[in-house]
């Protein structure tokens, strides 16, 4: 398998749909990336399933940055993206390119910034310095306050136009690939149709040129309700409880460890 560059990504667009997820550790990010998973980012999503927060919001640079050095150390192949955490890009265009740079330097390939039009000056100025950047349009979840909860956005025929528009603007800033979360399928398939550059769908539908997954809905490492367009793939919660459960049960019955076993 060949390392995935943003290159090989925008050129595999109408040709190859490709699965891309999240991952946090190196643990998992070596599971993926074996497994030929083209794209990991580390989302900020680690600050709901990893941190154990309501939003993304409280997720630091520093959390950010030492999630990718393990997910980059133990990605060979695949493509690793940086999810620039709220307050790391919105605090000045000058501190924004720092905290991208160290991303970069934290073994990222990429970084991810939340916004359209609004982002398009940080996200040139990003790519004219050798930062590839992948936009993110849609439902951008660092706007949760604003929106008064997670909500499907472009209902109607307005919004879908002004997100329209917001991934044009965002190509036309030097993005080298979109996200498209919670919009309606129409709209992706036109915005899919529109670009030039892919599009990674979470929550939008099969028209995409890729999909997103956060790992834990993907591996069903969470107890609670997963996301409506959410698939699982295993069910990696109820396996490792009951692992849990038999580990506590054989150590208090003396079954583990067994006799004559010491170090
Ligand atoms: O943080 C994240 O996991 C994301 C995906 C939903 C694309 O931004």
């Amino acid at each position: 398998m060949k390392k995935w560059t943003t290159a090989a990504f925008r050129a595999a667009k109408g040709k190859q749909k490709l699965g891309c997820c999240t991952a946090y550790d190196a643990c998992f990010a070596r599971l993926a990336d074996e497994a030929g998973v083209p794209c990991i980012l580390v989302g900020d999503s680690m600050g709901m399933v990893v941190l154990g927060h309501e939003t993304t919001l409280p997720v630091k640079m520093s959390e950010t940055l030492s999630a990718t050095a393990a997910v980059a150390r133990a990605a060979k192949n695949a493509l690793v993206v940086a999810d620039m955490p709220f307050g790391s890009y919105q605090c000045g265009d000058d501190a924004a390119m720092a905290n991208a740079v160290a991303c970069l330097q934290a073994g990222a390939d990429a970084v991810k910034l939340e916004g359209g039009a609004r982002v398009c000056g940080l996200i040139k100025r990003m790519a004219d310095a050798g930062i590839p950047v992948l936009a993110h349009v849609g439902m951008t979840p660092q706007s949760v306050n604003s929106y008064g909860g997670f909500k499907k956005q472009g209902k109607t025929r307005e919004a879908a136009e002004a997100i329209l528009a917001d991934a044009r603007a965002v190509q036309a800033a030097g993005a080298f690939a979109v996200t498209l979360e919670c919009v309606p399928g129409e709209l992706a398939a036109e915005i899919t149709a529109d670009l030039a550059i892919p599009t990674i769908g979470i929550g939008a539908g099969p028209a995409c040129d890729a999909q997103w997954l956060v790992m834990h809905d993907l591996l069903g490492l969470n107890e609670g309700p997963v996301p409506s367009f959410a698939k699982p793939y295993a069910h990696l919660a109820e396996t490792a409880k009951a692992a849990f459960a038999q580990y506590v049960a054989e150590v208090a019955s003396g079954v583990f460890p067994p006799p004559g076993k010491g170090a």
